[in-house]
């Protein structure tokens, strides 16, 4: 963790990590949790992108800050392994930023984060390549200690709109795997808890991948967080039964009129709150927000591949050869939502002039930093 920031709750993992050393950036495995605790030594940055890709690190805020650490790996190997002149420099780090954005197509923070690494780069080009690596590695960290305050101030925000006792449900993982921090969703959560609240985490298995059963019950069980564990298709019914008196969920893309793309099962959730009026909040950092989308027909959906659906552990659950639609994402429109909670506050209908102002204040913070 960047040296000098304080964490509200007591993480026994890292996630993302950058060791000087090798350079090597160090992932905890979540394709293999909860049963198996394993870090990867990403030593190139084909093996970080090999890592978005395929899920050992997911999260939106968890890919963009990954992905600036991959950037800054890919240009010190470069300084160190090749005789650069700056206009090598820039054609490596062109190409490294293209291959980077081919891993994922939905969450933003990666394009975010990459384009917060292209103005470094740019921002640095009168410098020598050495330097200019030395920039991009403190930009990556920059981008992970911000990401980490941005969870406490969500916080901060977001524990306010929920109850001071009762059921909150959640969908997919929005904890410390999903980001640099404490969380987005989840991260309100603990913030709410941390204040006294009493609050039961009512928790979505999140099919097909399971962040919820794998990943959310398993940060819960960590933190000592009451918990339960449920099918998508409980939830309903759990709600009915008046188990759930709030819902929150983070983002993978927010468009500027507020609707949010996020793991596939959150429109229907966002369906049921209305149905039973229960409130439904988003919570996802700035760097989520994408105001270059109008709405969420703008918002491109990732499809994985169908052994997501027909297999469950590596065992086939579906008849063979069937065929297999598998969206990882889906989009819950504005009207659904109670409130969006950022770093900055929480937006509200109509939503766009709040996001607007609230990338704005963002945006003002990080391009204050100047050469050294
Ligand atoms: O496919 P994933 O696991 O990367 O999807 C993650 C989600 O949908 C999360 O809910 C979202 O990124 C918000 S995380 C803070």
């Amino acid at each position: 963790m960047p040296v000098g920031v304080v964490m509200e709750f007591a993480s026994h993992f890292t996630t993302v990590a950058w060791v000087d050393d090798g350079p090597v950036v160090r992932l905890l495995d979540q394709r293999l949790l909860p049963g198996v605790t394993h870090y990867l030594e990403c030593r190139q940055p084909d093996e970080v992108m090999e890592a978005i890709r395929t899920l050992a690190v997911r999260g939106a805020p968890a890919i963009g800050v990954t992905a600036g650490y991959g950037i800054a790996q890919a240009m010190q190997l470069a300084v160190r392994t090749k005789d650069l002149h700056a206009n090598s420099f820039d054609a490596i780090f062109a190409e490294t930023c293209k291959h980077f954005a081919a891993t994922r197509p939905t969450a933003v923070n990666l394009f975010w984060a990459i384009k917060r690494m292209q103005e470094a780069n740019a921002r640095w080009h009168v410098r020598g390549p050495a330097e200019r690596a030395a920039m991009l590695v403190a930009e990556a960290k920059r981008i992970h200690a911000e990401d980490i305050e941005m969870c406490l101030a969500m916080g901060r925000h977001g524990a306010a709109l929920l109850p001071d006792s009762g059921g909150v449900i959640t969908h997919c993982n929005t904890g410390a795997l999903a980001t640099g921090g404490q969380g987005t969703a989840l991260g309100v959560i603990r913030s709410a808890v941390a204040q006294g609240k009493k609050l039961h985490v009512w928790v979505d298995e999140t099919r097909p991948l399971l962040q919820g059963a794998r990943l959310t019950a398993w940060e819960c069980a960590q933190d000592g967080l009451p918990a339960t564990l449920i099918t998508d298709n409980m939830a309903a019914h759990v709600l009915k039964l008046g188990h759930v008196q709030a819902a929150i969920v983070g983002a993978d893309r927010i468009a500027r009129n507020g609707d949010s793309a996020n793991k596939i099962g959150t429109y229907g959730l966002a369906i049921l709150c209305r149905y039973h009026n229960i409130p439904f909040y988003i919570a996802a950092p700035t760097s989520t927000v994408d105001l270059a989308c109008d709405t969420g027909e703008h918002i491109p959906i990732e499809e994985r591949k169908p052994d997501e659906v027909t297999h469950l552990g590596g065992q086939r659950v579906a008849a063979a050869g069937v065929d297999v639609f598998n969206p990882a994402f889906d989009v819950v429109p504005h009207a659904l939502i109670a409130g969006i909670i950022t770093e900055h506050g929480v937006a509200t209908a109509p939503f766009t002039p709040d996001l607007e102002a609230m990338v704005a204040r963002a945006r003002t913070r990080h391009t204050q930093v100047e050469p050294a």
